[in-house]
């Protein structure tokens, strides 16, 4: 859009003033792995951490332990905790001080094949597919940092069966305060929100599929009527500064969302990458499917967290994620698929102009603007001049 070195040197000013400016933290955080829970080891993780705000507290639960990777929001005042009780290292019981607010939640439950026949890029119904439940994978704590402005958790997960290999990444990112991203799609993350990257590597495909492509399954929970449904909506940015050639931004918000009261929202780019260098050249459509009633198995954390609201109140939706567009040879082309979103409490973070865009919109329209104003003055000034000479004792007409 710009000339590169003028994008670079403005680039290096505004690093500058930013670094200059400190960031303020919008919820003051705190975190605790495995809270409570005595029986654990390094194979096991729950981490939990609480967000304290001016109003209110964001409880958030990163899973492991039943190999689901799990995140649930939990909405409090100020004052309300959140206790565990565990059987030996698995979650059981989960006790609000108080009764929250409101709680929503996301879980990757299953990985799944699809032999992508017709070339499409995304999963449908008559797509033939095998399914692999996340419970059936070995999850490792690869990294944790647990900062007072930043929490960051990256697991990897391979298949416990012998027979396929490859690795499922996961990486999960609390910062307290609004920005971007530093990675593309250069998501907006808030105090509100934690942004995720899952990354599906080297995974073995089936010999009888010519055209093996991977989706991602999710389960999708807020303390909403059952019956009410989630609510997806794709809206154009205003430009594409942050995610070149892509302008699309997708939002699935829960249905108090859209009552006009906070809910629970995730956000991402409909676009996925194909190497661990995220680029342009090498990016794919991410495909998000419909929606569709689902259940909570019993042996799972969502199930155990949801189980003290009531069934009436809880909504319990899933739906696919998949990746690949026509033409792009499936994905042994390049066994890697990456991608991000992120998951909220409150209205989904919109974008703004840089203040690199505002200096150029400014200095581009303001030139301008200031010669044509000048103009007008000189001339106004001008004609004053004339018609009124400095003679004070003369007569207008
Ligand atoms: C929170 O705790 C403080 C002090 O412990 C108390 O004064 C206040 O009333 C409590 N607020 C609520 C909403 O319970
Ligand atoms: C975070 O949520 C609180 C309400 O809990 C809201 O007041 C605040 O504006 C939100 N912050 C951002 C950055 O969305
Ligand atoms: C995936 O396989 C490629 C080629 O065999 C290899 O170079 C790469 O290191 C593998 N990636 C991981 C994360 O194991
Ligand atoms: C996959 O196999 C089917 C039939 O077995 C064939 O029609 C199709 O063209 C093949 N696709 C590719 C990409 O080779
Ligand atoms: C992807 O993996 C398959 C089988 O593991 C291999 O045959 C193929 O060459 C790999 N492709 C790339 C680009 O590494």
């Amino acid at each position: 859009m710009f000339p590169l070195t003028i994008k670079m040197h403005f680039s290096t000013l505004l690093f500058v003033l930013s670094i200059s400016v400190v960031y303020s933290q919008d919820r003051k955080i705190t975190s605790i792995l495995n809270p409570g829970c005595h029986a654990c080891t390094s194979y096991d993780t729950l981490l939990y951490i609480r967000a304290d705000g001016s109003h209110d507290s964001v409880h958030q639960l990163w899973d492991f332990t039943q190999r689901v990777p799990t995140v649930i929001f939990v909405i409090s005042n100020l004052n309300s905790t959140l206790n565990i009780t565990w059987q030996s290292e698995v979650p059981k019981r989960f006790i609000m001080s108080e009764e929250p607010k409101y709680s929503f939640a996301i879980a990757l439950d299953k990985l799944y094949e699809y032999n992508d026949t017709e070339d499409n890029g995304y999963i449908n119904d008559d797509s033939p597919r095998r399914q692999f439940p996340l419970s059936g994978f070995a999850w490792m704590r690869n990294d944790l940092v647990q900062a007072d402005n930043e929490v960051k958790l990256l697991m990897q997960a391979h298949f416990l069966n012998d027979h396929r290999k490859g690795t499922i990444g996961v990486k999960l990112d609390l910062l307290p305060f609004k920005d971007y991203a530093v990675d593309l799609p250069h998501l907006i993350h808030t105090a509100n929100s934690t942004l995720i990257d899952i990354n599906l590597v080297n995974l073995t495909c089936s010999d009888d599929y010519n055209a093996s492509r991977f989706a991602l399954h999710y389960l999708l929970v807020s303390t909403d009527k059952s019956n009410d449904t989630m609510n997806y909506t794709e809206r154009k940015s205003l430009d594409d500064e942050h995610t070149p050639g892509v302008f699309e931004i997708v939002e699935i918000r829960t249905p108090a969302a859209l009552n006009g009261r906070a809910g629970g929202f995730l956000q991402f780019r409909p676009v996925a990458y194909t190497q661990p260098l995220r680029g342009v050249a090498a990016s794919t459509n991410a495909h998000v499917s419909n929606f569709d009633r689902a259940e909570l198995r019993d042996d799972t954390t969502l199930k155990a967290f949801y189980r003290n609201f009531d069934r009436n109140y809880v909504l319990i939706q899933d739906m696919f994620i998949s990746f690949g567009g026509s033409g792009d040879e499936y994905y042994k082309h390049y066994n890697y698929t990456s991608w991000s979103y992120t998951v909220g409490y409150g209205e989904p973070p919109k974008e703004s102009f840089s203040l690199f865009v505002i200096m150029i919109i400014s200095i581009g329209l303001g030139i301008p603007v200031f010669l044509a104003l000048s103009g007008i003055i000189y001339l106004i000034v001008r004609r004053y001049k004339q018609r009124n000479p400095p003679t004070r004792f003369l007569d207008d007409e």
